[in-house]
């Protein structure tokens, strides 16, 4: 059996075997909520945007009725993803066969449907998931009856009006995507976890924020992992140490929706990671900012981000290649220093069984 104690990390194979991002799809991303769009995507009626669960690819829609409802983005017919990305429509039209469903799930029509005798378009509506919206962010959960999204939230909605952000008053600013990373979705959200790194690989974060253990503080609360960073003496330029933000949070809400708040003026990131294959990681940032955010200031923020995003890049592909080189079959933890990955490993070998198992 491969154990799985305080100091070792997950086998190295949970990270390269489609079978694990298999079991992690049944048994985790299908029974968790997950950051999926903004609320500004779908207010109105007849808007729809697409997302992901995971792998299990989502569409939003806003019905006439008001409702804001999620479904599976696969056509019932032969499998073909219905949408992709934003739009504004009546109905859900699948490009291949032109079965259309209205926009509460319900297959309306499909050629020829006449000619098929048994054919009963009652049990060929799109599959539910559930959707649900906190502030301006709208969050999925594959599980038709999950716990209420506030719960799964536990302590995070505190801690960011604590920390400074009154999320109802942010504004929308710009999503940030970028290329798949070469990497298993563990590894971004490791990475993310440890701020262990960032003194020999992010100088121009390391310059803005303190990251010395004594002043960067690991906090974990159940399903949120949190770190917490104080702008070193004079902001380093970026964050402004005067600012309503006085501490940057960095949250993890497993297992894969990361929120950032850097210190200094009122600004928020939020996204999923996303699995696109064993190998293979997708992710985006919505950023939001406060009122009166001048140009300048953003500017800076978000090249820093930028760097950093670009920085941690080449750190997780890299480690891909060091773990599926079947050199070692695990590495170790560092206890404190990494306490949030212990937990959040702690968490997927729960939600995954024993690793027998797998
Ligand atoms: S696969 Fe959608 S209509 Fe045929
Ligand atoms: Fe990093």
């Amino acid at each position: 059996m491969a154990t799985v104690g305080a100091l070792r990390t997950l086998p190295y194979e949970w990270y390269t075997d489609p079978a694990v991002l298999r079991l992690e799809q049944q048994r985790l991303f299908a029974r968790s909520w997950q950051y999926a769009a903004r609320l500004d995507q779908v207010v109105e009626p007849g808007q729809l945007t697409t997302a992901w669960a995971g792998t299990l690819p989502v569409v939003l829609a806003r019905a006439r009725d008001g409702e804001l409802r999620g479904f599976v983005n696969v056509c019932r017919h032969r499998g073909h993803v219905l949408c992709e990305g934003d739009a504004r429509r009546e109905t859900i039209q699948c490009p291949y066969h032109a079965w259309t469903y209205a926009l509460d799930g319900s297959l309306r029509s499909a050629p020829r449907a006449d000619r098929e005798p048994g054919f009963d378009p009652e049990v060929l509506g799109l599959l539910p998931v559930s959707a649900e919206a906190w502030g301006p962010f709208v969050f999925v959960n594959p599980d038709r009856e999950p716990e209420p999204l506030l719960d799964a939230l536990g302590e995070l909605p505190a801690l960011l009006a604590a920390g400074g952000i009154d999320i109802d008053a942010l504004r929308f600013h710009a999503r940030a995507e970028s290329d798949e990373y070469a990497c298993n979705w563990k590894v971004c959200a490791e990475n993310f976890l440890e701020c262990y790194h960032c003194a020999v690989a992010h100088p121009s974060l390391t310059k803005a924020i303190d990251v010395s253990p004594d002043a960067y503080g690991l906090e974990i609360r159940d399903r949120l992992s949190t770190q917490v960073g104080p702008p070193r003496n004079g902001g380093g330029g970026v964050y402004d140490a005067e600012g309503e933000v006085e501490r940057g949070q960095f949250h993890l809400l497993f297992p894969a929706t990361v929120v950032n708040v850097m210190p200094g003026r009122p600004n928020l990131s939020i996204g999923p990671i996303v699995p696109r294959g064993a190998e293979r990681t997708y992710r985006f940032l919505d950023y939001f900012v406060g009122p009166g955010a001048d140009d300048e200031w953003l500017a800076d923020y978000l090249a820093l981000d930028d760097a950093v995003g670009a920085e941690d890049r080449r750190l997780v592909e890299t480690v891909q290649r060091g773990i599926a080189s079947g050199g070692l079959e695990s590495g170790v933890l560092m206890p404190e220093s990494e306490k949030l990955i212990a937990h959040f490993q702690s968490l997927v070998v729960e939600a995954l069984g024993t690793a027998d198992e797998v």
